[in-house]
């Protein structure tokens, strides 16, 4: 078995701990979960492997991004498998804070990203969302000042949200997008996926099956607006909640009036049951 990677739970250890890593012109990526790791996780665990030469993962469950109605209390916690999976990808820290490190009494300052985090997408459906990620992931940058951070293409607005806060704050971390891993069946990774029925996981391939014909239809240069239609149409008919299924400038995410003002991303979010899954795709 490989060895548990270190844990720093308080600022001081952490610091510390950075200390002993820093040394030897090392450079440090930082990894930002939520924990209940999958190989989603892991694969941004090893692109922080061959970029950097220590790698930090942070596994902080942060209640600000979650609004009083979501799952912050049942989020799933799996920290004994975690740390197993990261030693097995060679981390060499994990920085592992509790609420009360994070949000300390009295704390009052919020970060409020705007450009991407306002494109209409999942600010929309989770108002509260953006704040908390851009609080805690600056606050994340600011404790471990990291050479890079490695996101995941899954949480696609996420991921431009943090690249422009990274750019515009001059936090000096060059932020990485590692492409979505998925299920044999295309289901995008999830630690929320744990939460559907069986009948649910069988049905939950279609948001991706969907995206990919919608793409495929886009380029062979079928008309935008009945493309995306047709697609909202069969997740709707699949028995989802559709809270969008959009067409965005890949860069920009933009609404984009037709496939010439590309490059596409498809994104969509769509609840089965009380489980809300999120996916996108490039066109
Ligand atoms: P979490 O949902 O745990 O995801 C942590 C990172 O893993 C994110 O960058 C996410 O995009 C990436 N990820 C999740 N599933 C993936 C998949 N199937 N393939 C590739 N990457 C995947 O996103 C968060 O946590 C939080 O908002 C966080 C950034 C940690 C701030 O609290």
């Amino acid at each position: 078995m490989s060895r548990l990677p270190a844990v720093a739970r308080t600022l001081p250890a952490l610091r510390r701990a950075l200390d002993a890593l820093r040394t030897r012109r090392a450079t440090i990526a930082l990894v930002p979960t939520m924990g209940a790791l999958h190989d989603g996780h892991l694969a941004l665990v090893r692109q922080a492997r061959r970029r950097a030469s220590k790698v930090v993962v942070s596994i902080f469950v942060n209640p600000t991004q979650f609004a009083p109605h979501e799952d912050f209390g049942s989020y799933p916690r799996t920290w004994k498998a975690d740390m197993e999976k990261l030693a097995a990808e060679r981390a060499d820290l994990v920085w592992n804070p509790g609420v009360d490190i994070m949000y300390p009494p009295n704390f009052a300052t919020r970060i409020l990203p705007e450009g991407p985090a306002t494109a209409n997408l999942e600010d929309r459906f989770r108002p509260h969302f953006f704040g908390g990620v851009a609080t805690v992931v600056g606050k994340l940058f600011t404790q471990c000042r990291p050479d890079i951070a490695v996101f995941g293409q899954k949480d696609y607005q996420q991921l431009k949200v943090v690249t422009r806060m990274a750019a515009d704050l001059d936090l000096g971390v060059k932020v990485i997008g590692v492409p979505t891993v998925r299920e044999r069946d295309g289901l995008a990774m999830s630690s929320r996926n744990v939460y559907l029925s069986s009948d649910q996981r069988a049905v939950a391939p279609i948001l991706h099956r969907t995206m990919k014909d919608a793409a495929k239809r886009l380029r062979n240069g079928d008309d935008l607006k009945t493309v995306m239609a047709d697609g909202a149409r069969t997740i709707e008919h699949a028995g989802f909640a559709l809270d969008y299924f959009e067409a965005r400038h890949a860069e920009t995410l933009a609404p984009i009036p037709s496939i010439t003002d590309g490059p596409i991303r498809l994104l969509v979010a769509a609840k089965i049951g009380t489980t809300r899954l999120i996916d996108n795709i490039g066109v």
